[in-house]
């Protein structure tokens, strides 16, 4: 499975902070937005990443996160030159998913809960068409929302509908076959001049191989949209790392517990952050890993 991280777009609704610098980009307390979905898809044990910018953006995403080697990762980068929609991923990315499946996560989407490389690993194994991703919400108005009978096939999807048929949103991480390449390279836009992830979607749901699995009550999915709900996540990422001692979306981390790299690489990249908590949290974990190697 390939992974496509969408970090387009101009994110109007921050302004004046996004005027010089992508908002996939700011700070969620103490790491770069775009860790939290990088460290979703490698979670889910992909190592091939391809990242969707602007023009403008693009080589601040590689000066930031380069070739991904040193995390054991392929990372490679493209421009989306206009934020034309979701879908238009699947078209700028047709190369780098080839015959595959993929899984896009939008770039401003921060997941965190108990079990999520569980649910993870078993949406990927088990892939026959599309997983979708539920949260329940109080305001479904704003985002793509699913209705869902019993065995957890979708049953209807809307975009942002006025009038919501259930609270459950559907979240910006999606796993397809190859399949949505194609429906994507058709798709026509709606009446907002955008092509609609929903329209990549309805066509899996309507052969009843879509597919919800509900991230339970615990989990969090945090929204970055505006001024508020950014620091909000901010504050969350604090005081969870404060009070546990760990760190949320350390890529070192994840990538030394999958196995993309060993502890000495891990301990180098601590060792290029040596002024910070973050730095001295990668250096003690790789530590920490060498000594269990060593037992
Ligand atoms: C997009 C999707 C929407 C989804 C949301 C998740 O909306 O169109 O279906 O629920 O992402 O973040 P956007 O936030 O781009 O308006």
């Amino acid at each position: 499975m390939k992974g496509i991280i969408l970090a387009g777009g101009a994110g109007t609704r921050l302004h004046p902070v996004t005027l010089a610098v992508s908002k996939q980009l700011l700070p969620v307390y103490d790491k770069p937005m775009i860790y939290y979905p990088l460290s979703v898809l490698m979670l889910a044990d992909i190592r091939d990443i391809l990242i969707i910018s602007t023009a403008e953006d693009q080589p601040l995403f590689q000066r930031l996160l380069g070739d991904g080697s040193d995390l054991g990762l392929r990372l490679t980068y493209a421009v989306q030159p206009e934020p034309k929609g979701l879908p238009e991923a699947f078209i700028i990315g047709a190369d780098h998913i080839g015959g595959d499946s993929v899984a896009l996560i939008l770039g401003d989407n921060i997941f965190y809960g108990p079990g999520m490389a569980d649910y993870l690993r078993e949406s990927r194994r088990d892939l026959d068409g599309c997983v979708l991703f539920g949260y329940h919400v109080s305001d479904p108005e704003r985002y793509g929302v699913g209705e869902v009978d019993e065995r957890g096939r979708l049953v209807s999807i809307e975009e942002k509908p006025t009038e919501p048929r259930s609270n459950r949103a559907i979240t910006g991480l999606y796993l397809f076959d190859n399949r949505a390449v194609d429906i994507a390279k058709n798709l026509v836009p709606s009446a907002r001049g955008e092509l609609e992830i929903t329209d990549v979607i309805r066509p899996y749901q309507r052969s009843g191989k879509a597919r919800v699995v509900d991230l339970g009550q615990g989990f969090a999915w945090l929204d970055t949209g505006t001024h508020d709900s950014l620091l909000d996540a901010g504050q969350y990422v604090q005081v969870l790392e404060r009070r546990q001692g760990v760190r949320i979306a350390c890529i070192e981390e994840i990538a030394l517990r999958q196995g993309f790299i060993d502890p000495d690489a891990c301990h180098r990249r601590g060792q290029a952050l040596p002024k910070t908590g973050y730095g001295q949290y990668v250096m003690r974990i790789a530590q920490r890993a060498r000594e269990e190697a060593a037992r």
